[in-house]
């Protein structure tokens, strides 16, 4: 069932992309893949040595107000979950995963970025495509269930962070609990690093509400790492 605001969502975005149906094959349920929006693709060359980026890395929480690219906040998506293709072992992800269990599921809270309706979407990161799941201007919602942390609200978007635990810790038991916080931090500095790298500030942001932030994103899934990213001031 769609809500008002997932509808109104759709329309907003069929209108500044075209719409995009699904890519490589049909959704796994009719609904999954609704008003998905097909992400620019990734680049694979910068134009800094990673030792550049490493030597003047910093937490920026002072965001400016310049809008964002779709292809940049793309580029930050593919860098936390997106899909690599090594050489010998075929395809895998740009951060590695116990097991390879891959347990983290990817949500942007988007408010400032050139064609791309404020709200909330999902990353799918075998399709490089967002998933719209709300409409509407939520940052300075998020910035309220993060403790009032008030950055928030004026990066051009969040990237969230969540978990399923179960697919870890169901082959590794308990254990698996302290693998997914593991990725997350690997997710977390792939994103500063790749952000700094072309020109933008990151935070992570782990203080928020848990419960609150699970409902903002309508999501089964623990939120773990809040990321604000922006233009720096
Ligand atoms: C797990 C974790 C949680 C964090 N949570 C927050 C947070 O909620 N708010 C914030 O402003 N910074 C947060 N930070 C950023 C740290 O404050 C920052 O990394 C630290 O002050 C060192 O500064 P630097 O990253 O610029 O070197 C967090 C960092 C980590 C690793």
């Amino acid at each position: 069932m769609f809500s008002l605001a997932k509808l109104a969502l759709l329309a907003i975005t069929s209108l500044l992309l075209g719409g995009c149906g699904p890519v490589n094959g049909g959704p796994e349920r009719a609904s999954d893949y609704s008003g998905e929006i097909r992400l620019p693709s990734p680049w694979y060359l910068g134009q800094e040595s990673l030792e550049a980026v490493l030597a003047r890395r910093f937490s920026g929480r002072n965001f400016s107000d310049r809008t964002l690219p779709l292809a940049k906040l793309a580029q930050t998506l593919w860098a936390a979950q997106g899909m690599a293709v090594h050489a010998t072992t075929g395809a895998t992800r740009t951060a590695p995963s116990a097991g390879a269990t891959y347990p983290l599921e990817v949500y942007v809270v988007a408010g400032n970025i050139d064609g791309l309706a404020a709200g909330i979407y999902r990353y799918r990161q075998e399709r490089h495509t967002l998933v719209p799941v709300l409409a509407g201007e939520y940052r300075d919602k998020l910035a309220d269930i993060a403790l009032g942390q008030d950055f928030i609200s004026r990066a051009a978007a969040c990237i969230i962070l969540t978990a399923d635990y179960g697919r870890t810790t169901g082959r590794y038991g308990t254990r698996g609990n302290r693998y997914v916080y593991m990725e997350i931090g690997h997710v977390t500095q792939n994103i500063h690093l790749q952000a700094e790298a072309i020109q933008l500030a990151s935070v992570a942001v782990g203080a928020f509400h848990d419960e609150r932030l699970k409902a903002l994103l309508e999501t089964e899934y623990e939120p773990l790492m809040i990321v604000p990213v922006g233009y720096p001031k």
